[in-house]
């Protein structure tokens, strides 16, 4: 809405000499950002509600870190005997280092993102859960802060660490979900972004998730852009399909998050015997499944109960007995210290 107050106001007191024209090179305009003196700014309540702006001196403005650009996630666990322990941060550190590469911004090297994700586990030490409780989600993020009008880079970037104390990320606990396949809208097609961990590759879900979440379903797997026949990932999370002694995933072509969660996951269960390929997974494939799983730092590791595709539903086996089970229990065991680390994936600090 139009604050005929606030414009009036600035009409009979401005907040500079109130000139003809503003001193500008008028004959020698490009693109480049000249900030004009005033912005108006309106911010819009949590149930969707604009309330009324006003217009204020251009200048930078204040974000909540937790809005998101180029992001990561990490958590930080307590061991039974009080350590805290972190999970392969070195890995999330590359991602966002070919993220960045991808999205032309510099990023921090391994040994500063690392040493900036203790720093902050440490600092904030008594918001990680006692053991078995929870975790402490890091979430290290690069974003644009400079002031720039065209299309390039930003002038100057910022890099940021917060953490949050979390449980289960999903509403359902550890019990098993409910995935609805999407066939009308697709996360990422193939020479776009859909690998890099930005807030680009969240935002296109969310329209199809707040969809499958009111018709009661946890999340949504999501099928390749071409053919819309093979799997490519869920909203928050890498997925899986085991039959028989068989694990199958979506291989990494760009389209999908390589999750470090799922890399260790893989891991595991090559470990264990299993025979696990990273290859393209057909949605017919995931319906014949006994079973199915999701990974994902924020998810760890979560059963799915059924799949919902077209007009058929699949149920799927879940339980302390599942393949799923044995291989989140390992995972569990070690970034929570109670399996002994013989692959170099935790850090005390
Ligand atoms: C994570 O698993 O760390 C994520 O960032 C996923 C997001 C949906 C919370």
């Amino acid at each position: 809405k139009y604050n005929a107050q606030a414009a009036s106001a600035l009409r009979e007191k401005p907040l500079y000499q109130d000139d003809e024209y503003a001193d500008v090179d008028w004959d020698n305009l490009g693109f480049g950002l000249t900030p004009a003196d005033y912005m108006y700014v309106m911010k819009c309540s949590k149930d969707g509600e604009f309330t009324q702006g006003e217009l204020s001196r251009f200048g930078n403005i204040q974000l909540s870190p937790s809005a998101g650009a180029i992001y990561e996630g990490t958590k930080a666990y307590r061991k039974e005997n009080g350590k805290l322990l972190l999970f392969r941060p070195d890995h999330n550190a590359v991602r966002m280092q070919l993220g960045a590469e991808r999205m032309l911004i510099p990023s921090p090297s391994v040994d500063q993102f690392v040493d900036a994700v203790k720093q902050t586990a440490y600092a904030n030490k008594r918001w990680v859960p006692p053991s078995g409780k929870g975790s402490l989600y890091i979430r290290p993020l690069l974003m644009g802060s400079g002031p720039i009008l065209g299309l390039g880079p930003s002038p100057e970037y910022t890099f940021i660490v917060y953490a949050s104390p979390v449980g289960n990320y999903f509403k359902e606990g550890i019990a098993a979900l409910n995935l609805y396949v999407e066939e009308e809208y697709v996360r990422a097609a193939p020479g776009g972004a859909g690998g890099v961990k930005s807030i680009t590759n969240y935002a296109p879900v969310l329209k199809a998730l707040s969809r499958a979440k009111s018709r009661g379903f946890s999340d949504v797997l999501y099928l390749d852009s071409v053919k819309k026949k093979y799997l490519e990932e869920a909203s928050s999370c890498n997925v899986f399909v085991v039959k028989g002694r068989t694990i199958s995933t979506p291989a990494t072509n760009g389209t999908i998050l390589e999750g470090v969660t799922r890399k260790s996951v893989m891991e595991i269960a090559s470990d264990q015997g299993y025979e696990v390929v990273e290859k393209s997974v057909h949605v017919d494939e995931v319906m014949e499944a006994d079973e199915v799983f999701c990974t994902g730092t924020a998810v760890g590791v979560a059963p799915v109960g059924t799949i919902t595709y077209q007009d058929k539903r699949v149920e799927y086996e879940t339980g302390d007995e599942s393949v799923c089970q044995k291989l989140r229990s390992v995972l569990v065991g070690i970034q929570t210290g109670s399996i002994e680390d013989t692959k170099g994936w935790v850090t005390c600090i």
